[in-house]
Parts: structure tokens; sequence; C-alpha cells
């Protein structure tokens, strides 16, 4: 079930002003529906391709979820498949590691980018991004 009694959630999308389709619309970000949390193993991640980018969700051990850029910023490696624990992601190419909370590499790299996420009642996963053309979403 995709939907939420509460008026909320219809078809998946919040509906009533403040999402429509899936997306925020008047606001900084947009949320996007990527599936259910089932479908990301515990202590994995998994890529969703999203409004044209590909974003690699991480379901820590505690449950919590972490968001970021899915493509390695040194050579594009899948960052998805990568080993994760509590705090970074490994690259699975070449083992240069990025903090999930943050995005910051450890072994000096560029930052990947972070993502809110978040597991709503039904258990499926939301992501938001920056809307189009709003250039304040950092690096
Ligand atoms: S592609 Fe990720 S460490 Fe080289």
């Amino acid at each position: 079930m995709t939907a939420v009694d509460d008026g909320r959630l219809a078809g998946g999308a919040l509906v009533g002003g403040a999402l429509a389709g899936g997306a925020l619309v008047g606001g900084r970000l947009v949320e996007r529906r990527l599936g259910p949390v089932g479908e990301i193993p515990p202590g994995e991640g998994r890529a969703y391709p999203v409004d044209g980018l590909m974003v690699a969700v991480f379901r820590l051990t505690t449950g919590a979820l972490r968001a970021v850029s899915a493509v390695c910023p040194h050579a594009g490696g899948p960052l998805a498949d990568g080993l994760i624990d509590a705090e970074v992601v490994i690259c699975p190419l070449h083992q240069h590691v990025f903090e999930l909370a943050t995005g910051c590499s450890r072994s000096g790299q560029p930052p990947l980018r972070t993502y809110p996420v978040r597991q709503d009642p039904d258990g499926i996963v939301w992501v938001s991004l920056a809307q189009a053309g709003d250039d304040a979403g950092g690096p």
C-alpha cells in the first residue's frame, strides 16, 4: 500500500498543496519516491535513478538511511556497491573513503553530494533533491 489514510499521501505522492506528482512545489526541494526500504538490505546500498541523477541510498545496520551521489568522483565507481559501516562508504574500485553523513572524503577526493532521505510510515523511501534551476544546492 502506498497511500496514507490521513489524506497526505495518495498513490505514492503527497497531495493537498505540499506535493503533487511526487514533487514538492513552491519550495527549494523536490521529494521523490524511491521504493520499499526492504529493497535495501541492512548494511548495504542501492542506486536509484532520480531526475537524471544516480543516488545511492544506504541502510545502516541501525536502520538509519543515508543518501549520497552514487557515482564516485574519483573515476566513476559504483558507490552503492561499496562497503559501509556506521560512518563511511568505501568505493569498490580504488577504496577511496567517503563520509555518509557529510559526503566528505577521508582520502583526498572531492566530496559527494548528500541528500535528505527518509522512510515513511509505510516503509517507503523518499529522497529530496534541489529543484531544477536552484543553484543553492552546494557541492
Ligand atoms: S572510482 Fe571510486 S575510488 Fe576510484
